[in-house]
């Protein structure tokens, strides 16, 4: 009996089956707003039971890079709309992923009057893209001031009561991969001498803030979070209190109940290893829904499911490529290979154009 394949459910929410698609940035979203080309999108990837959006920026400062969408606008909104309602029309949930680029940005990215923020004036090391230049290194940003966190606090709300509006199921905060949340999570480019900088619990006042602040606009059971454990993506370099400030969090975050905690491990790419003991330590003292991800494939995602490792599974390569991923594994069949070249390339190219398997004859 495939777990993989079977219905589950999130919370109260009904899933189709036990397979998350992940969040994937696809940068289609010119002007930042999403389109139809991209309702198309998702909507083709909609056997998954859900689907996280790629990265969405809660802010015009969190835009950091080209051509990715927004959740502040009307026009945004409206947008988003066409979206879920093509996924539900096919039986998936969705869930926005809130992504906040903080210092992980260009201002030849942002909007006009648009800001590159951090919890410090701590520059990442490395470069990135921009559409007008090129690559280019990553800027100084600028160190929040108190009426910013404030401010940006409020962005996350507004952002989380127009998810509602436009259609989705809950948001996913994305503490992840070194922006901006993981930004204050973390000691290297947190080096703040107030209140939300220093201690772990001076360094996970903001994102808890934020997690409480949204939980209180839309419930808890619409709000989960992405986190990194062990993730060194977007320089930040490992350190020696990882493993304990991440048990806070998840101590911290299992009391304010919400609804799922969603874990990355991109060692399969060459990144660090995430122990197992983190791992366990989440699925011990968090209390709802874990979702684990990267590298799986259906063999090890059912073995995981099965030995209770977590709930659901989510998947980003594969569902990228394969709009019709389920069938193919359903069915056993071999999978299309990602292509790289054009993971963030405006157009249908290496978007909407990978192939479903050919229709069975009768
Ligand atoms: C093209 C691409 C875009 C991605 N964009 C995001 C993103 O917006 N937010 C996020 O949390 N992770 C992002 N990721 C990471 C994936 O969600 C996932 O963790 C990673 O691909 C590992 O899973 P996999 O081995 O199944 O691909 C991205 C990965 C890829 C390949």
């Amino acid at each position: 009996m495939s777990l993989l394949f079977s219905k589950t459910t999130l919370g109260k929410l009904p899933l189709q089956n036990h397979m998350v698609m992940a969040p994937l940035t696809r940068s289609r979203a010119t002007g930042n707003v999403p389109n139809d080309l991209m309702a198309e999108y998702y909507a083709q990837r909609a056997g998954m039971g859900l689907i996280i959006s790629e990265g969405t920026s809660p802010s015009p400062n969190g835009l950091g890079y080209a051509r990715i969408p927004g959740i502040y606008s009307v026009e945004q909104v409206a947008g988003w709309k066409k979206v879920t309602d093509a996924v539900h029309a096919k039986g998936a949930r969705i869930f926005v992923q809130l992504m906040h680029t903080g210092r992980i940005g260009h201002q030849l990215n942002l909007p006009k009057g648009a800001r590159v923020v951090g919890p410090s004036a701590v520059k990442a090391a490395g470069q990135m893209y921009t559409d007008a230049e090129g690559m280019k290194d990553h800027p100084v940003p600028e160190a929040m001031s108190e009426a910013d966190l404030m401010a940006t606090a409020a962005e996350y709300v507004n952002a989380a009561t127009n998810a509602v509006k436009a259609g989705f199921d809950g948001i996913e905060l994305h503490a992840a991969n070194g922006y901006l949340l993981e930004q204050f999570i973390r000691p290297n480019s947190n080096t703040r001498t107030d209140q939300y900088g220093g201690s772990i619990e001076n360094r996970a006042r903001f994102v808890l803030e934020v997690a409480e602040a949204t939980i209180a606009a839309i419930g808890k059971d619409k709000v989960g979070i992405r986190l990194s454990p062990f993730g060194a993506f977007n320089d930040m370099p490992l350190y020696p209190e990882m493993e304990s400030d991440y048990g806070y969090l998840a101590e911290k975050l299992n009391a304010l109940g919400l609804a799922y905690i969603h874990l990355v491990d991109h060692s399969s790419q060459g990144a660090p290893v995430v122990p197992d003991t983190i791992k366990a330590t989440f699925r011990k003292v968090f209390k709802q829904t874990l979702i684990l991800s990267g590298g799986y494939d259906a063999k090890r995602a059912e073995a995981d499911l099965a030995a209770g490792r977590a709930d659901l599974i989510a998947f980003g390569k594969p569902i990228l490529a394969n709009p019709d991923l389920v069938q193919r594994w359903k069915d056993g069949a071999p999978l299309n290979a990602p292509d790289m070249a054009t993971f963030y390339t405006p157009g249908a190219k290496g978007y909407t154009d990978y192939p479903a398997l050919a229709a069975q004859p009768a």
